[in-house]
């Protein structure tokens, strides 16, 4: 199935460390897309939504125990603003994130990304305005920046006209539920190491079968869950 995308996505970023985007956002596929139109990247500063004169973003836990929680106010300030959009957590505790929740928002007008730090976000926050709490894998990370990056990339990759070839984004890993098989280009034969002959021999049809085989073998060795699970699309 091929996913409609809209022309623009547009996401806000409420980080601790807006200057943390400068190189991620400057380069490669995610500047294409900004430079476009196809992409627009709004950083919000949290620390001018911080309380007092130290501009204070988190306090101890209720109950006790280690790390600090941010706090309800600073966050509910920059997420008024924002109220119209789709907005997601990133923290370990989320669902994980797939090609399909790309898929989902780059077809979403307007997302906002809180990346979360310390030992976590006041749930009232969460319940009262956050729409989707999404991990980027089971490890924990330092705050939810990189994952931001990871899906801000992800999205700019699927929108229309920024990746050359539509074709490469359709018939990806994932999308088919296999891993994607080995590739090979020039020369033919390094120093010895030489490609699989069937990819030389021009036969499209056993070079197909060939692909299918490998993308398979991969998956059973490397992702048996995803064979099991039939697909990453969301239920
Ligand atoms: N913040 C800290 N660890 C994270 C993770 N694994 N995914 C998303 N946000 C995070």
């Amino acid at each position: 199935m091929c996913a409609i995308y809209p022309v623009g996505v547009k996401i806000s970023v409420v980080t601790m460390f807006p200057e943390w985007f400068g190189g991620p956002l400057s380069v490669s596929i995610v500047a294409r897309a900004i430079e476009d139109g196809a992409l627009e990247v709004d950083l919000v500063n949290l620390r001018t939504y911080g309380l007092g004169r130290h501009k204070q973003l988190d306090d101890a836990p209720f109950g006790g125990g280690p790390g600090m929680v941010m706090m309800v106010e600073p966050l509910v300030n920059a997420l008024t603003p924002l109220e119209e959009t789709h907005r997601v957590l990133f923290t370990p505790s989320g669902t994980p994130m797939t090609q399909a929740t790309l898929d989902r928002w780059a077809s979403t007008p307007e997302i906002t990304f809180v990346c979360g730090r310390y030992e976590g976000v006041d749930q009232r926050v969460i319940d009262n305005h956050i729409d989707e709490e999404v991990s980027l894998g089971d490890y924990v990370l330092a705050g939810g920046e990189v994952a931001a990056v990871a899906a801000i990339e992800g999205i700019a990759r699927l929108l229309p006209g920024v990746v050359g070839n539509p074709e490469s984004t359709e018939k990806e890993s994932f999308r088919e539920g296999l891993l994607e098989e080995p590739v090979y280009t020039r020369p033919a034969d390094y120093q010895g190491w030489t490609v699989p002959e069937v990819l030389l021999s021009g036969d499209h049809a056993r070079i197909e079968t060939w692909r299918l085989e490998q993308r398979r073998r991969r998956t059973v060795e490397r992702r048996p869950d995803l064979l099991r699970d039939g697909s990453d699309s969301e239920t």
